[in-house]
């Protein structure tokens, strides 16, 4: 095997992250002796267990800013977002059957909105600028009184974007009945946020996006003022109150517990170091190399996120030229799919500019070491490239 020195260096924070030890120390135990089930009351283990699950209900819920008893757990924030659009959905459809979202969305929301579209609703998708951003008077003016929900994510998993949540949070409850979701996978640990202030009623985080454990994610679900209702999507024991069946999966709870509060104790901290490293790897890619051009917002976007196009350069072609990094082509939105990204594609900033682009996700572990690496590495494929097919210019 090779030695972790050997390997490339990551930078691919926004696919994953790599377990904290801190997490991964509070999970082993419930992986060992501590394996009851969290819903067996009636006898030690599962006290035991129970306990843990609610330690870690209350750390989640102190990380935004909510109670432990508006923390729904879930397998993931895919689980979480279908279970917010479809569970608010399907529990107010006589109420109205209209959504608003962005089309810069991750497919976890925006694929349930399909099923529902499909179901005979109504979707309003707001369009955004070459920057990504959303106009908040748009916004105002897609919402009715049918309106049912509105969701928009914290932080796009892309290029980075962040919404204004809050601002969009109170026109929707000023001019509509609508509630408001936001996928906030990505914003969790590089941005503050507070469910109360916010004006946030039900949010989604994932565990392995947070140096957390995967398969494993949160739903918060707000009770009061005012007391959401959601449908649950999955039947069984009725855990979680009946909205989310099935047995907890106790160490991942644990692992995520621990992680959300290192994110949200850390951000202060976390954010403008890292931002700060993510600003000298531009700065060092725009100075060794022309025509490199910046995809999405210059300084409203996460702290970690750089998703850049080197123009007349394939980014697959690219990633193969790099193998001590480890980054994402900027152009497929997932390994799964090999289709354009719908974010890129979403900026109407052209193919070409989609195919040529590389999305860096720096972590909260990132080096100066690194970061001067990889864009030494970056350069001279960038370079190789160029001078093997000469510039083309159609981007
Ligand atoms: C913004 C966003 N939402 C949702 C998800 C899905 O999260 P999970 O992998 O926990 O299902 C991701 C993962 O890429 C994401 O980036």
């Amino acid at each position: 095997m090779r030695s972790r020195r050997d390997r490339p260096i990551y930078m691919d924070a926004h696919a994953t992250t790599p377990l904290d030890p801190r997490v991964l120390a509070a999970m082993l135990p419930f992986f060992g002796e501590e394996f009851g089930n969290a819903a067996s009351r009636n006898h030690e283990y599962g006290r035991r267990a129970e306990a843990a699950v609610d330690r870690a209900r209350g750390q989640v819920a102190a990380a935004i800013g909510a109670s432990p008893k508006e923390i729904v757990w879930t397998s993931g924030a895919t689980e979480s977002d279908n279970l917010a659009v479809l569970g608010v959905a399907r529990a107010h459809r006589e109420r109205g059957q209209h959504v608003v979202t962005c089309v810069t969305e991750h497919p976890a929301v925006l694929d349930p909105l399909l099923q529902l579209e499909r179901e005979g609703w109504e979707v309003t998708r707001l369009r955004v600028s070459p920057d990504g951003h959303l106009d908040p008077e748009e916004l105002r003016l897609a919402l009715t009184a049918q309106t049912t929900l509105v969701s928009i994510m914290a932080a796009n998993n892309e290029v980075g974007t962040l919404h204004p949540i809050r601002e969009l949070a109170r026109i929707v409850h000023e001019h509509s009945p609508a509630l408001f979701h936001t996928d906030a996978v990505q914003a969790l640990g590089w941005i503050p946020l507070d469910v109360q202030e916010d004006g946030i009623d039900l949010l989604s985080i994932s565990g392995h996006k947070i140096y957390g454990p995967k398969g494993v994610g949160a739903l918060f679900v707000r009770r009061r003022r005012p007391t959401v209702r959601l449908a649950p999507q999955q039947f069984g024991g009725g855990h979680e109150r009946g909205l989310r069946s099935g047995t907890l999966n106790v160490p991942g709870i644990v692992g995520l517990g621990v992680a959300a509060e290192l994110a949200a104790q850390g951000q202060a901290d976390v954010a403008p170091r890292i931002g700060a490293l993510r600003d000298s790897l531009l700065a060092m890619l725009e100075r060794e190399l022309d025509q490199v051009l910046l995809n999405g917002d210059a300084t409203r976007r996460l702290p970690n996120n750089l998703n850049v196009s080197f123009v007349g350069v394939d980014a697959e072609d690219l990633l193969n030229e790099i193998p001590g990094v480890a980054v994402s082509t900027g152009a497929a939105c997932s390994s799964a799919s090999l289709d354009p990204s719908h974010v890129i594609t979403a900026l109407g900033l052209g193919e070409a500019r989609a195919a040529s682009s590389i999305r860096f996700g720096l972590t909260r572990l990132q080096t100066r070491e690194e970061v001067d690496r990889v864009a030494a590495e970056v350069v001279a494929g960038v370079r190789a490239l160029r001078n093997a097919d000469g510039i083309r210019s159609e981007c």
